[in-house]
């Protein structure tokens, strides 16, 4: 299936509020929070072989995301693990994308503060784990600078996963209109952070870098597995600034996420990324981190 298909493909089941329902027959109310307001956090998950990858992780930047932003998780991180178990299951996948989107609950139109607001809202859907296109690995993908700045930490904080996305959709939307597949945001001092819903890399000779967390990104399950990956290989890994013209001039480039894993990138701003693409050091990153997501989900 190609990737519009596979996105507008519904599963059968999915969960609210820990109860599995048919997808046609799930709603949340109209004056939910996440509806009204984009009051809410998520996380996006994957599962290998009937195991979610790094589960403690993705749980332990919910529990952030949540304490962050003043909402209070009801259940158990034991709790929700079962819940996606059990709704990746209903659908009798072995394969998954979960989506975990968790409101503020019931609010009042107009009314933003939060003292009123009922129980938080938790959806689960799970969706079969189809692969991006072949190409976007053999040959790369491009990528445009944005004309988005990434949120300021001052403002909504880019650690926390937020579901208010809408800087990251127009950071998207320009770049696709222009011909690209994601674009890349700076920060209010000109560095570069992530894409719309990516981090970045770059090698350069034996070293690989990455903006750090304090450039304004969220910090990337994936990206953390890339980093103890490029390690064991003999990677010198750098998180710290990085100027748009470094990075153009990189011998090669990739992004993360979940979803993707690692994408190479072929192209910045019209400008080509290194020789060849996927450079020989991200070719083996690639391997490597598939041996290590196998390690962990067998
Ligand atoms: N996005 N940066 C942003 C802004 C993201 O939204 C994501 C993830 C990442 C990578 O994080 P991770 O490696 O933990 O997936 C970086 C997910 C896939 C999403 O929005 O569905």
């Amino acid at each position: 299936m190609n990737p519009a298909a596979e996105a507008n493909s519904r599963p059968d089941y999915v969960a609210i509020n820990g109860e599995i329902v048919r997808s046609e027959d799930a709603y949340v109310s109209i004056f939910d929070r996440g509806f009204l307001f984009g009051d809410g956090i998520y996380e996006t998950l994957r599962v290998y072989n009937d195991r979610i990858f790094r589960w403690e992780e993705h749980w332990k930047r919910l529990w952030a995301s949540a304490e962050a932003i003043g909402i209070q998780l009801s259940g158990s991180g034991h709790d929700l693990h079962e819940t996606c178990r059990r709704t990746w299951q209903a659908n009798g996948l072995r394969e998954s994308y979960l989506r975990v989107t968790i409101t503020r609950g019931i609010g009042v139109p107009g009314r933003l503060g939060i003292r009123d607001a009922g129980d938080p809202t938790t959806v689960v859907i799970a969706r079969a784990a189809v692969l991006y296109p072949t190409e976007w690995y053999a040959k790369g993908v491009k990528l445009v600078f944005s004309s988005i700045l990434r949120n300021h930490p001052l403002a909504q904080n880019p650690t926390v996963k937020a579901t208010s996305l809408l800087n990251n959709i127009l950071c998207r939307s320009e770049a696709e209109s222009r011909d690209a597949f994601d674009g890349l945001m700076s920060n209010s001092e000109g560095f570069l952070t992530e894409c719309s819903s990516s981090n970045f890399f770059l090698i350069q000779g034996d070293e690989l870098k990455t903006p750090s967390i304090d450039c304004g990104i969220l910090g990337g399950v994936t990206r953390s597995a890339v980093i103890e990956v490029a390690d064991s290989i003999g990677l010198k890994v750098q998180e710290g600034e990085i100027q748009s013209d470094e990075a153009q001039d990189a011998d090669e480039a990739f992004i993360t996420n979940t979803t993707m894993e690692i994408i190479p990138v072929r192209e910045l701003e019209g400008t080509p990324i290194g020789e060849h693409c996927p450079g020989r050091r991200t070719g083996y990153l690639i391997e490597e981190y598939k041996k290590l997501v196998e390690g962990e989900t067998q």
